[in-house]
Protein backbone atom coordinates (compact mmCIF):
# COMPACT_ATOMS: atom_id res chain seq x y z
CA UNK A 1 0.00 0.00 0.00
CA UNK A 2 1.34 3.63 -0.97
CA UNK A 3 -0.50 6.67 0.56
CA UNK A 4 -0.33 9.66 -2.02
CA UNK A 5 -1.28 13.06 -1.56
CA UNK A 6 -4.07 13.47 -4.32
CA UNK A 7 -3.17 16.20 -6.67
CA UNK A 8 -5.05 19.62 -6.40
CA UNK A 9 -7.23 19.21 -9.26
CA UNK A 10 -8.25 15.71 -8.46
CA UNK A 11 -9.08 16.75 -5.70
CA UNK A 12 -11.16 19.41 -6.84
CA UNK A 13 -12.69 17.12 -9.41
CA UNK A 14 -13.96 15.00 -6.60
CA UNK A 15 -15.05 17.49 -4.50
CA UNK A 16 -17.21 18.82 -7.33
CA UNK A 17 -19.56 15.95 -7.01
CA UNK A 18 -20.55 16.40 -3.53
CA UNK A 19 -21.44 20.54 -4.56
CA UNK A 20 -22.60 20.23 -8.03
CA UNK A 21 -25.21 17.06 -7.95
CA UNK A 22 -26.74 18.52 -11.09
CA UNK A 23 -27.17 21.51 -13.41
CA UNK A 24 -29.64 23.09 -11.22
CA UNK A 25 -27.18 22.80 -7.96
CA UNK A 26 -24.94 25.24 -10.41
CA UNK A 27 -27.92 27.49 -11.18
CA UNK A 28 -28.79 27.68 -7.18
CA UNK A 29 -25.31 28.61 -6.19
CA UNK A 30 -24.25 31.26 -9.03
CA UNK A 31 -27.59 32.71 -8.23
CA UNK A 32 -26.76 33.05 -4.31
CA UNK A 33 -23.71 34.07 -4.64
CA UNK A 34 -25.29 37.55 -7.40
CA UNK A 35 -27.87 37.70 -4.03
CA UNK A 36 -25.16 37.77 -2.13
CA UNK A 37 -23.31 40.14 -4.06
CA UNK A 38 -25.86 42.67 -3.67
CA UNK A 39 -27.68 42.21 -7.01
CA UNK A 40 -30.82 43.99 -7.86
CA UNK A 41 -31.56 42.03 -10.79
CA UNK A 42 -30.59 38.67 -11.77
CA UNK A 43 -30.46 36.97 -15.19
CA UNK A 44 -30.45 33.26 -15.96
CA UNK A 45 -29.65 31.49 -19.70
CA UNK A 46 -30.19 28.31 -19.75
CA UNK A 47 -29.78 25.68 -22.87
CA UNK A 48 -30.92 22.74 -23.04
CA UNK A 49 -32.18 23.21 -19.15
CA UNK A 50 -28.22 23.74 -18.17
CA UNK A 51 -27.11 20.39 -19.62
CA UNK A 52 -25.08 22.32 -22.51
CA UNK A 53 -25.14 26.03 -20.69
CA UNK A 54 -25.59 28.04 -17.84
CA UNK A 55 -25.15 31.70 -17.57
CA UNK A 56 -25.85 33.75 -14.60
CA UNK A 57 -25.38 37.88 -15.06
CA UNK A 58 -25.63 40.13 -12.03
CA UNK A 59 -25.59 43.87 -11.57
CA UNK A 60 -24.08 43.28 -7.82
CA UNK A 61 -20.72 44.84 -6.57
CA UNK A 62 -18.30 42.68 -8.59
CA UNK A 63 -14.90 41.37 -8.52
CA UNK A 64 -12.15 43.54 -8.79
CA UNK A 65 -8.95 41.81 -11.09
CA UNK A 66 -7.20 40.86 -7.73
CA UNK A 67 -9.97 38.68 -6.28
CA UNK A 68 -11.67 37.28 -9.32
CA UNK A 69 -8.66 34.44 -9.95
CA UNK A 70 -8.98 33.70 -6.18
CA UNK A 71 -12.84 33.30 -6.50
CA UNK A 72 -11.84 30.00 -8.30
CA UNK A 73 -9.76 28.44 -5.67
CA UNK A 74 -11.29 26.11 -3.14
CA UNK A 75 -11.97 27.70 0.48
CA UNK A 76 -11.59 30.88 -1.13
CA UNK A 77 -14.43 33.07 0.49
CA UNK A 78 -14.61 37.15 0.96
CA UNK A 79 -18.13 35.74 3.78
CA UNK A 80 -16.40 34.66 6.14
CA UNK A 81 -12.67 36.00 8.29
CA UNK A 82 -12.70 34.86 11.68
CA UNK A 83 -14.13 31.85 14.11
CA UNK A 84 -16.70 33.84 15.24
CA UNK A 85 -17.94 34.84 11.72
CA UNK A 86 -19.17 31.25 12.11
CA UNK A 87 -21.91 31.65 14.19
CA UNK A 88 -23.50 34.78 12.40
CA UNK A 89 -23.25 34.09 8.53
CA UNK A 90 -25.40 36.96 7.22
CA UNK A 91 -25.05 35.74 3.67
CA UNK A 92 -26.55 32.53 1.75
CA UNK A 93 -22.61 31.17 1.10
CA UNK A 94 -19.59 30.85 2.98
CA UNK A 95 -17.45 28.04 1.77
CA UNK A 96 -15.88 28.96 -0.84
CA UNK A 97 -16.53 25.69 -2.46
CA UNK A 98 -19.05 26.53 -5.53
CA UNK A 99 -17.31 28.58 -7.59
CA UNK A 100 -14.13 26.56 -7.28
CA UNK A 101 -16.47 22.68 -7.52
CA UNK A 102 -18.19 24.19 -10.84
CA UNK A 103 -15.29 25.41 -12.66
CA UNK A 104 -13.43 21.86 -11.52
CA UNK A 105 -15.98 20.14 -13.98
CA UNK A 106 -16.88 22.30 -16.98
CA UNK A 107 -15.94 24.90 -19.39
CA UNK A 108 -16.13 28.48 -17.92
CA UNK A 109 -16.04 32.16 -18.29
CA UNK A 110 -16.14 33.96 -15.11
CA UNK A 111 -16.33 38.00 -16.46
CA UNK A 112 -16.69 40.33 -13.93
CA UNK A 113 -16.10 44.41 -13.08
CA UNK A 114 -16.03 45.97 -9.79
CA UNK A 115 -18.10 49.08 -9.18
CA UNK A 116 -16.16 51.70 -9.56
CA UNK A 117 -13.59 50.10 -11.87
CA UNK A 118 -12.85 51.29 -15.13
CA UNK A 119 -12.19 47.70 -16.88
CA UNK A 120 -13.30 44.37 -15.89
CA UNK A 121 -11.24 40.70 -16.10
CA UNK A 122 -12.36 37.85 -17.94
CA UNK A 123 -11.14 34.53 -17.09
CA UNK A 124 -11.96 31.51 -19.18
CA UNK A 125 -10.87 27.97 -18.91
CA UNK A 126 -12.27 24.41 -18.37
CA UNK A 127 -12.05 21.43 -15.63
CA UNK A 128 -10.47 24.03 -13.13
CA UNK A 129 -7.59 25.59 -15.43
CA UNK A 130 -7.70 28.91 -16.47
CA UNK A 131 -6.46 28.96 -19.95
CA UNK A 132 -7.08 32.56 -20.91
CA UNK A 133 -6.97 36.01 -18.85
CA UNK A 134 -8.64 39.38 -20.57
CA UNK A 135 -8.87 42.93 -19.68
CA UNK A 136 -12.33 43.96 -20.79
CA UNK A 137 -14.80 46.46 -21.18
CA UNK A 138 -17.66 45.49 -19.36
CA UNK A 139 -21.00 46.95 -17.05
CA UNK A 140 -20.02 46.29 -12.99
CA UNK A 141 -21.20 43.62 -11.81
CA UNK A 142 -20.60 39.39 -12.48
CA UNK A 143 -21.19 36.86 -15.25
CA UNK A 144 -20.30 33.61 -14.94
CA UNK A 145 -21.23 31.03 -18.05
CA UNK A 146 -20.88 27.30 -17.50
CA UNK A 147 -21.24 24.70 -20.36
CA UNK A 148 -20.79 21.21 -20.59
CA UNK A 149 -21.16 20.63 -17.11
CA UNK A 150 -19.75 17.41 -16.04
CA UNK A 151 -17.45 17.13 -19.34
CA UNK A 152 -14.67 15.25 -17.26
CA UNK A 153 -16.55 13.35 -15.08
CA UNK A 154 -18.68 10.83 -17.27
CA UNK A 155 -20.30 9.43 -14.32
CA UNK A 156 -22.10 12.51 -13.39
CA UNK A 157 -22.90 12.98 -17.14
CA UNK A 158 -24.48 9.67 -17.31
CA UNK A 159 -26.98 10.70 -14.54
CA UNK A 160 -28.37 13.73 -16.18
CA UNK A 161 -31.34 13.42 -16.95
CA UNK A 162 -33.55 15.08 -19.70
CA UNK A 163 -33.35 18.49 -20.65
CA UNK A 164 -37.18 19.06 -19.52
CA UNK A 165 -36.63 17.65 -15.98
CA UNK A 166 -33.26 19.40 -15.34
CA UNK A 167 -34.75 22.35 -16.40
CA UNK A 168 -37.41 21.46 -13.92
CA UNK A 169 -34.99 21.33 -11.49
CA UNK A 170 -33.64 24.56 -11.78
CA UNK A 171 -36.94 26.27 -11.73
CA UNK A 172 -37.97 24.99 -8.69
CA UNK A 173 -34.65 26.32 -7.03
CA UNK A 174 -35.35 29.22 -8.93
CA UNK A 175 -38.98 30.11 -7.57
CA UNK A 176 -37.68 29.26 -3.99
CA UNK A 177 -35.05 31.77 -3.98
CA UNK A 178 -37.11 34.11 -5.85
CA UNK A 179 -39.64 33.78 -3.20
CA UNK A 180 -37.27 34.58 -0.49
CA UNK A 181 -35.59 38.13 -1.89
CA UNK A 182 -38.84 39.41 -3.48
CA UNK A 183 -36.82 42.84 -4.34
CA UNK A 184 -34.36 41.26 -6.64
CA UNK A 185 -35.19 40.97 -10.37
CA UNK A 186 -34.98 38.21 -11.98
CA UNK A 187 -35.49 36.75 -15.33
CA UNK A 188 -34.76 33.02 -16.50
CA UNK A 189 -34.54 31.65 -19.86
CA UNK A 190 -34.21 28.70 -22.08
CA UNK A 191 -33.10 28.16 -25.35
CA UNK A 192 -33.33 32.39 -25.60
CA UNK A 193 -37.24 31.74 -24.52
CA UNK A 194 -38.16 33.40 -21.79
CA UNK A 195 -39.66 30.89 -19.07
CA UNK A 196 -40.31 33.26 -16.15
CA UNK A 197 -39.66 36.70 -15.52
CA UNK A 198 -40.49 38.22 -11.83
CA UNK A 199 -40.55 41.58 -11.61
CA UNK A 200 -38.86 43.56 -7.73
CA UNK A 201 -41.32 43.77 -5.45
CA UNK A 202 -42.10 45.27 -2.16
CA UNK A 203 -43.54 42.24 -0.32
CA UNK A 204 -43.81 38.89 -0.50
CA UNK A 205 -47.64 38.87 -1.41
CA UNK A 206 -46.49 40.57 -4.44
CA UNK A 207 -44.06 38.16 -5.08
CA UNK A 208 -45.83 35.26 -4.28
CA UNK A 209 -48.81 36.84 -6.67
CA UNK A 210 -45.74 37.26 -9.53
CA UNK A 211 -44.45 33.83 -9.53
CA UNK A 212 -47.22 31.90 -9.33
CA UNK A 213 -50.48 33.81 -10.06
CA UNK A 214 -52.53 37.04 -8.23
CA UNK A 215 -55.48 35.37 -7.51
CA UNK A 216 -53.96 32.77 -5.43
CA UNK A 217 -51.40 35.42 -3.49
CA UNK A 218 -54.55 37.60 -2.99
CA UNK A 219 -56.26 34.86 -1.29
CA UNK A 220 -53.56 33.90 1.46
CA UNK A 221 -53.63 34.96 4.66
CA UNK A 222 -50.78 36.67 6.62
CA UNK A 223 -49.17 35.30 9.51
CA UNK A 224 -46.76 37.34 11.40
CA UNK A 225 -45.54 36.54 14.79
CA UNK A 226 -42.14 36.84 17.10
CA UNK A 227 -41.93 33.73 20.01
CA UNK A 228 -39.18 32.62 21.99
CA UNK A 229 -36.75 35.21 19.84
CA UNK A 230 -38.02 33.27 16.84
CA UNK A 231 -40.19 35.43 14.49
CA UNK A 232 -42.47 33.23 12.02
CA UNK A 233 -43.76 35.44 8.86
CA UNK A 234 -45.66 34.36 5.71
CA UNK A 235 -48.65 33.66 4.06
CA UNK A 236 -50.52 30.33 4.01
CA UNK A 237 -53.38 29.17 2.53
CA UNK A 238 -57.41 28.81 3.38
CA UNK A 239 -58.82 25.55 4.20
CA UNK A 240 -60.27 25.53 0.62
CA UNK A 241 -57.41 26.43 -1.49
CA UNK A 242 -55.24 23.24 -1.91
CA UNK A 243 -52.76 21.64 -3.99
CA UNK A 244 -52.05 17.84 -4.17
CA UNK A 245 -48.57 18.06 -3.00
CA UNK A 246 -45.94 19.81 -0.74
CA UNK A 247 -43.82 21.31 -3.55
CA UNK A 248 -45.41 24.78 -3.25
CA UNK A 249 -45.03 24.97 0.56
CA UNK A 250 -41.40 27.02 1.06
CA UNK A 251 -40.17 27.18 4.03
CA UNK A 252 -37.02 29.96 4.55
CA UNK A 253 -35.04 30.67 7.52
CA UNK A 254 -32.71 33.62 7.07
CA UNK A 255 -33.22 34.22 3.47
CA UNK A 256 -32.17 30.53 2.53
CA UNK A 257 -34.89 28.22 1.34
CA UNK A 258 -34.55 24.77 3.11
CA UNK A 259 -36.14 21.18 2.82
CA UNK A 260 -36.35 19.62 6.41
CA UNK A 261 -39.29 17.51 7.44
CA UNK A 262 -38.77 18.61 11.22
CA UNK A 263 -39.11 22.55 10.41
CA UNK A 264 -41.73 22.01 7.87
CA UNK A 265 -43.89 19.71 10.05
CA UNK A 266 -43.25 22.50 13.48
CA UNK A 267 -43.73 25.46 10.57
CA UNK A 268 -47.37 24.22 9.80
CA UNK A 269 -48.07 23.34 13.38
CA UNK A 270 -47.55 27.18 14.28
CA UNK A 271 -49.83 28.36 11.50
CA UNK A 272 -52.73 26.34 12.30
CA UNK A 273 -52.39 27.83 16.33
CA UNK A 274 -51.99 30.92 14.77
CA UNK A 275 -54.39 31.79 12.36
N1 LIG B 1 -21.65 36.97 -8.59
C1 LIG B 1 -20.63 37.34 -7.78
N2 LIG B 1 -20.42 38.66 -7.51
C2 LIG B 1 -19.40 39.05 -6.70
N3 LIG B 1 -18.54 38.20 -6.11
C3 LIG B 1 -18.71 36.87 -6.33
C4 LIG B 1 -19.76 36.38 -7.18
N4 LIG B 1 -19.65 35.02 -7.23
C5 LIG B 1 -18.61 34.69 -6.44
N5 LIG B 1 -18.03 35.79 -5.90
C6 LIG B 1 -16.86 35.83 -4.99
O1 LIG B 1 -16.23 34.57 -5.07
C7 LIG B 1 -16.15 33.97 -3.77
C8 LIG B 1 -16.29 32.47 -3.90
O2 LIG B 1 -17.62 32.10 -4.29
P1 LIG B 1 -18.15 30.67 -3.87
O3 LIG B 1 -17.21 29.65 -4.37
O4 LIG B 1 -19.57 30.53 -4.28
O5 LIG B 1 -18.02 30.68 -2.30
P2 LIG B 1 -18.91 31.40 -1.18
O6 LIG B 1 -20.15 31.94 -1.83
O7 LIG B 1 -19.22 30.30 -0.21
O8 LIG B 1 -18.03 32.47 -0.60
C9 LIG B 1 -17.24 34.64 -2.97
O9 LIG B 1 -16.95 34.65 -1.58
C10 LIG B 1 -17.25 36.06 -3.55
O10 LIG B 1 -16.26 36.86 -2.95
MG1 LIG C 1 -21.34 30.87 -3.13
Amino acid sequence: MTIRRLPDHLVNKIAAGEVVERPASAVKELVENALDAGARAVTIDLRDGGTVLIRVTDDGVGMTAEELPLALERHATSKLERDEDLDAIATLGFRGEALAAICAVSHFTLTSCARGASEGLRLAGEGGTVKQRLSIPADPGTSVEVRDLFFNTPARLKFLKSPATELAASLRALTQLALAHPAVYLRIANNARAVLTVPATENLRQRVGAVWAHDVAARLLAVDRTEHGVGVRGLISPPDLTRANREEIVVIVNGRPVRDPALLQATLEAYRTWT
